[in-house]
């Protein structure tokens, strides 16, 4: 499975922060809010990975990212002309993706909880077996998002984007696993009024062929708001809370390529090296540490 990271958009909301740069790149305590969606797709044991930005930004992606093989993974990197729409991140990727199937995560989504990673498994052989695999998160303002409805049996009856009149409590997050076809469906979306091609559309789609997997998310696990300077902050607080208390960090790329087996002791070992003036770098360095 490919990985695809949207990375794209003004970021009006964010301004005067995002006049300058990408709020992507912006940090989110200790490390670039990239980090954290970038961090799923690693934990997803995704490797091959696209990054989408603007034509302004994207030299940026590159210069914090580069081909990925510090690492071990590999980064592609595409530029979206004009904010398309969701779905434009597999009309931009077709030629990344090819045969393959794909995850899609959004570049401001951040995830934190126990057995991710199981999860992340899970919805990766959904997607493969059965078409697509999505999630539902209860939030206190699903009108902002994609809306899950249910009927009396807890089944799927349809997603609505930003709805007046939200039939549930029930986000769909930025994270999003699909078989091949997603390149073919994104093609034929049409325009919707905010004039966007909408990813919403592409699960419509999938439900309505009986291909689509909602897994809901239950109240451990946090997905947190990154659309405002509020949102942020509190989300930097949160990492830092749970750094600070578990002497774990939150979505440390080095961390996970090397649980993953990337990269070996030695290379994390030099990672570390290189950041060896932050607390981040010295926990890389602790890591290698203790296996040697
Ligand atoms: C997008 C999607 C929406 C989803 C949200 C998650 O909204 O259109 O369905 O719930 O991301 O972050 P946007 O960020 O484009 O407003």
């Amino acid at each position: 499975m490919k990985g695809i990271i949207l990375a794209g958009g003004k970021g009006t909301r964010l301004y005067p922060n995002t006049i300058a740069v990408s709020k992507q790149l912006l940090p989110i305590y200790d490390k670039p809010l990239i980090y954290y969606p970038l961090s799923v797709l690693l934990l997803a044991n995704i490797s091959d990975i696209l990054i989408i930005s603007t034509p302004q930004d994207i030299d940026n992606y590159k210069k914090l990212l580069g081909d990925g093989s510090r690492i071990g993974v590999k980064f592609t990197y595409a530029v979206q002309d004009k904010p398309r729409g969701l779905a434009d991140a597999f009309i931009l990727g077709a030629g990344f993706i090819g045969n393959d199937s794909v995850c899609l995560v959004l570049g401001d989504n951040v995830f934190y909880g126990q057995y991710f990673s199981s999860v992340l498994e899970k919805a990766k052989a959904q997607a493969e077996k059965f078409g697509a695999a999505i999630f539902g998160y209860p939030v206190k303002n699903p009108k902002e998002f994609g809306v899950v409805e249910f009927d009396e049996n807890n089944r799927v009856i349809s997603i609505e984007e930003k709805p007046e009149e939200p039939k549930s409590n029930y986000a769909v997050p930025g994270l999003y696993f699909y078989d091949n076809e997603v390149v073919e469906i994104a093609k034929n979306v049409k325009p919707s009024a905010r004039g966007e091609i909408e990813i919403t559309s592409i699960n419509n789609y999938y439900l309505e062929k009986g291909k689509l997997q909602v897994t809901l998310m239950g109240r451990g696990m946090a997905w947190l708001d990154t659309g405002s300077p509020k949102g942020m902050h509190k989300a930097g607080g949160f990492v830092k809370t749970v750094q600070e208390m578990q002497g774990f960090y939150i979505s440390c790329i080095e961390e996970i390529a090397w649980r993953r087996g990337f990269i070996t002791t030695q290379q994390l070992k030099a990672l570390g090296e290189e950041l060896k003036m932050t607390d981040y770098g010295k926990y890389i360095l602790s890591l290698a540490e203790e296996e040697v």
